[in-house]
């Protein structure tokens, strides 16, 4: 009697397991946006590969070229992501970039790059924000998983109130809007673009470690090609209605982040950043005025 009871109970449950698995999984396939909806190649296209019907795009760097990708459109606002699975082994000097730029000399740009290292050394994320065509804003980051061994979401936050960069969901950086203050903030139609590229003459300990031309081809890989974001189409004539709340992440929860958020980030930044440009005394004795109003 109790093994009958026990194995219904076993059946019910693996229905509902069944069923649940069998949904998402429908509501997945059903959302996968090929690379080629959103997304075009930039340069170097004998450097880069579609994988699982444009699901999956593999960008790969030798000594005769990196490769790149970017957005089709321009974007105002927007929750911007893709999943990235970065070079493994010893990848020192290779850059792996994930970014919106808007066009011109006083250009836009919200940055992801992840600095390449010798197999076993950590490889580091680092931010920059540049307004109008003012950057020098990099924070750097280690990571709390191996970026190399599997996809991780790596997500970009702009509206009118903040810029938030997002390591799968959780709160790495951000970067409000000063304005106010006389703080330049991106404002400008952007393009995400997406490179890999040889940065030896910087990325790695400053430049000294340099990329190991024997361990070529690097290979990177990207998924998520959907985009959530607000498009402008033909002039900047839309622009405001870019900034509309009917935007979810235009809407009043995305203004700041919640308390959780705050603690998420506070623990990143003590555990995990390893540069601040807001601490550097030696290169801005008088911190720049946004590092004050965080
Ligand atoms: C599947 O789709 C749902 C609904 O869009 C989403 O919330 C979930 O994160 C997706 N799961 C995976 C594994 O992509
Ligand atoms: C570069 O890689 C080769 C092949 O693995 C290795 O023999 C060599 O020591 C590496 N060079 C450096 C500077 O690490
Ligand atoms: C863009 O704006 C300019 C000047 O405002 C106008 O002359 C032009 O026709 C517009 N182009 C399109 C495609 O709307």
């Amino acid at each position: 009697m109790e093994m009958q009871y026990f194995s219904l109970q076993l059946c019910l449950l693996s229905s509902i397991f069944f069923l649940l698995g069998c949904c998402s999984l429908f509501a997945n396939t059903t959302d996968i946006v090929r690379f080629d909806e959103n997304y075009e190649i930039t340069w170097g296209s004998d450097h880069v590969l579609s994988l699982n019907q444009g699901s999956e795009i593999q960008l790969s760097m030798d000594i005769s070229s990196g490769a790149g990708f970017g957005s089709k459109l321009s974007y105002v606002s927007g929750f911007f992501h893709l999943r990235i699975k970065l070079p493994n082994k010893d990848s020192a000097g290779v850059v792996t970039a994930f970014y919106l730029t808007s066009k011109g000399k006083r250009h836009d740009e919200l940055d992801f790059e992840f600095l390449g290292n010798r197999e076993g050394k950590p490889i580091s994320l680092q931010t920059n924000v540049f307004a109008d065509g003012v950057g020098n804003r990099e924070q750097r980051f280690l990571l709390w998983f191996d970026p190399t061994a599997d996809f991780h979401d790596y997500q970009i936050l702009w509206n009118q109130h903040q810029i938030v960069f997002y390591v799968d969901d959780i709160p790495i950086r951000v970067f409000k809007n000063n304005d106010d203050i006389g703080v330049g903030y991106p404002s400008q139609p952007m393009k995400i673009e997406v490179s890999l590229w040889d940065g030896d003459s910087w990325a790695t300990d400053g430049g000294r470690t340099k990329t190991n031309w024997s361990m070529a081809p690097f290979k990177a890989h990207f998924q998520g090609f959907d985009i959530s974001g607000c498009p402008i189409i033909q002039n900047s004539s839309n622009i405001q209605q870019c900034y509309s709340p009917n935007y979810w992440w235009n809407s009043e929860k995305y203004w700041k982040l919640d308390s959780k958020q705050q603690g998420e980030l506070q623990n990143v930044r003590k555990e995990y950043m390893n540069y601040d440009y807001c601490s550097d005394r030696p290169r801005y004795p008088v911190p720049p005025p946004e590092c004050l109003h965080q």
